[in-house]
């Protein structure tokens, strides 16, 4: 069977390029090798403060950026969670096998719940979803940006405690592991913590041209130079050193190299240079997007089909499941009772 791979982003709204560099450009690259599932996860959504009209259309224009970014609905499973109440049926049955320390210790709830000031239990839970989400699909590998790392141990201590309780001879679920890109954390412009759309630091995927610029103009760079005379250090530059190394050529990245540590250029000149081989990336994408905006019908066809193909695994996944553990599907009792 050909590896299956799974991944899920939240529908935040818009796309911005640390999504894009750190998961969904991978996701373009993967799903040409791996049979792949790519899950907008809007029952992981529910759990921050959110308003019903505005998550639709969230929902609605996360699709539109994955496909304007090139997930293909023919190649990969492009879904909907809760079109597919298998993934909220599994993760009941994990609550029942994961020790509660296990979610206290998790570094996003921590964060998550000091921000809170009454901490629901959809908050604690939200790593059970997510390893509910990846092995619904028996998935092996989920590529994700480094933000994601000990959701994925969660998943695996999952897998290992159903496994030796339910299936201890040959292990049903898989241990999936991570699968990093080279720009596996991508720095916000504000240059001090991870791009996030929470922090408003962002450059969106479908950003204008001229939109991204004004964003990069001021963006801080290598602290120790303050005028175009002091030699500079590629990498100390917290962001824009990053990105050409994310969107320009090889010769390019050779040449902000030598003209910054040789203070031959000005941080404006190597903006300069970094903003065409942005825009050759993005702006092919922003244009689907736009057509795809205006055309909602193809947008919601593509995440049926995603759903219709989702199902029909995840139901072969419960079904087994229930077997293993004694619950009641359909035809069971009949079928257990008159094999006594
Ligand atoms: P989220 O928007 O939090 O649902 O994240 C979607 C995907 O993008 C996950 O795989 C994250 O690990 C990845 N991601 C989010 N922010 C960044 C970033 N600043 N750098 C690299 N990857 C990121
Ligand atoms: N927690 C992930 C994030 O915030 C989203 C997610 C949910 C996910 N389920 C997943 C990622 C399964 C990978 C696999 O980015």
């Amino acid at each position: 069977m050909m590896a299956r791979i799974f991944s899920g982003i939240q529908p935040s709204g818009d796309l911005h390029i640390g999504n894009y560099l750190g998961a969904v450009k991978n996701w373009v690259q993967l799903q040409h090798q791996f049979e792949t599932f790519i899950c907008i996860v809007d029952y992981h959504a529910i759990t921050a403060p959110y308003e019903p009209a505005d998550l639709v259309r969230r929902t609605h224009d996360m699709a539109v950026g994955l496909l304007a970014a090139g997930v293909d609905p023919e190649k990969a499973t492009l879904f909907v969670q809760s079109q597919v109440p298998e993934h909220t049926e599994l993760a009941w049955i994990f609550n029942t096998i994961t020790p509660l320390g296990e979610l206290e210790r998790q570094v996003a709830f921590k964060e998550k719940s000091a921000r809170q000031e009454q901490v629901m239990a959809g908050t604690l839970n939200y790593p059970v979803l997510q390893a509910a989400d990846i092995l619904l699909y028996l998935a092996d590998l989920v590529p994700v940006g480094e933000d994601q790392v000990q959701h994925l141990e969660l998943s695996r201590v999952v897998s290992r405690n159903w496994n030796s309780r339910f299936s201890p001879a040959k292990p049903f679920f898989p241990e999936p592991q991570p699968r990093l890109t080279p720009t596996r954390r991508i720095m916000g412009l504000d240059g001090q913590a991870k791009m996030s759309k929470s922090l408003g630091n962002t450059i969106g995927l479908l950003e204008e041209p001229d939109a991204i610029w004004e964003k990069l103009r001021p963006a801080p760079t290598d602290p120790a130079r303050q005028r175009k005379t002091d030699a500079g250090e590629p990498d100390k530059c917290p962001i824009i050193y990053q990105l050409h190394k994310a969107f320009s050529p090889e010769e390019t990245v050779r040449e902000v190299e030598e003209n910054c540590r040789g203070a031959k250029w000005g941080c404006v000149d190597c903006k300069k240079s970094l903003l065409p081989n942005m825009l050759a990336e993005l702006t092919p994408i922003r244009e689907k997007a736009r057509e795809l905006q205006a055309d909602r019908a193809q947008v919601s066809a593509a995440l049926d089909l995603g759903a219709t193909k989702a199902r029909t695994v995840a139901r072969e996944t419960i079904k087994q499941v229930k077997d293993m553990m004694g619950l009641a599907r359909e035809g069971l009792i009949a079928n257990a009772m008159s094999a006594r």
